[in-house]
């Protein structure tokens, strides 16, 4: 379910972004004035609305998990997709003013710059629907959840995968969405193999885990 974790990066990473709180988490000045920049920007709030994010997350954060993501994908799935071209140019100042940062592994600077490498497909995955007009991430969500919440603490993410019942992984949700990374991967291969924590293996493993249980066609 590494790719239902990756959605959620961007969820994260707005969030973080929006607490606007950049002065206790040690980072240098010129990334520190870089994301406020980002938060200011009226060309990236057309597109993610991390203004109206922020007074979501600024008062206590009330309801669920589920709840959040509803409001979050509500509210990024009204306005139109960023270009190609802003998330390239976005990324390439962040990484510029935060390359101290990066280089030190700070976790809110790698979050937020994975975050914009994955955009397009996040994006796109988060803004599915299922038949019922529920939003795709949440319903997968959900499923992953009950999946690794029954399953034994220390098994591999891969074997809980591949035990769990076929109705709740061969969805047509999870169809979209495996197929929006794969197809991105296939496109921006430079966009996963530049993440840290990136294992081509472990990617490899889990699309045979997901063809093998859900057949050829579902990749
Ligand atoms: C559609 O997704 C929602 C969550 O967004 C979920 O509650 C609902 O059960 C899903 N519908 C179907 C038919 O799976």
């Amino acid at each position: 379910m590494r790719y239902t974790s990756i959605i959620t990066l961007v969820i994260l990473a707005s969030t973080t972004l929006s607490s606007a709180q950049f002065d206790d988490m040690g980072l240098s000045q010129s990334c520190m004035d870089e994301a406020q920049k980002l938060i200011g920007s009226q060309e990236i709030n057309a597109c993610i609305p991390i203004s109206s994010l922020a007074s979501l997350f600024t008062g206590s954060q009330k309801g669920d998990k589920e709840a959040v993501m509803k409001t979050v994908a509500d509210s990024i799935c009204s306005l139109p997709k960023c270009s190609d071209s802003l998330i390239a140019s976005t990324q390439k100042d962040f990484r510029a003013a935060c390359q101290q940062d990066l280089k030190a592994n700070n976790d809110v600077v790698t979050l937020i710059d994975v975050a914009i490498s994955l955009y397009s497909p996040s994006r796109d995955s988060m803004c599915f629907k299922n038949s019922t007009d529920g939003y795709c991430l949440i319903e997968s969500y959900t499923a992953a959840k009950q999946i690794f919440d029954n399953a034994p603490k220390d098994q591999s993410p891969i074997l809980t995968f591949v035990g769990a019942p076929k109705e709740q992984v061969c969805t047509p949700c999870n169809k979209a969405i495996a197929n929006t990374f794969n197809n991105y991967q296939k496109q921006h291969p430079e966009a996963f193999t530049d993440i840290k924590d990136y294992n081509d293996k472990d990617v490899e493993n889990a699309k045979s885990a997901l063809t093998g249980k859900c057949g050829e066609s579902f990749l």
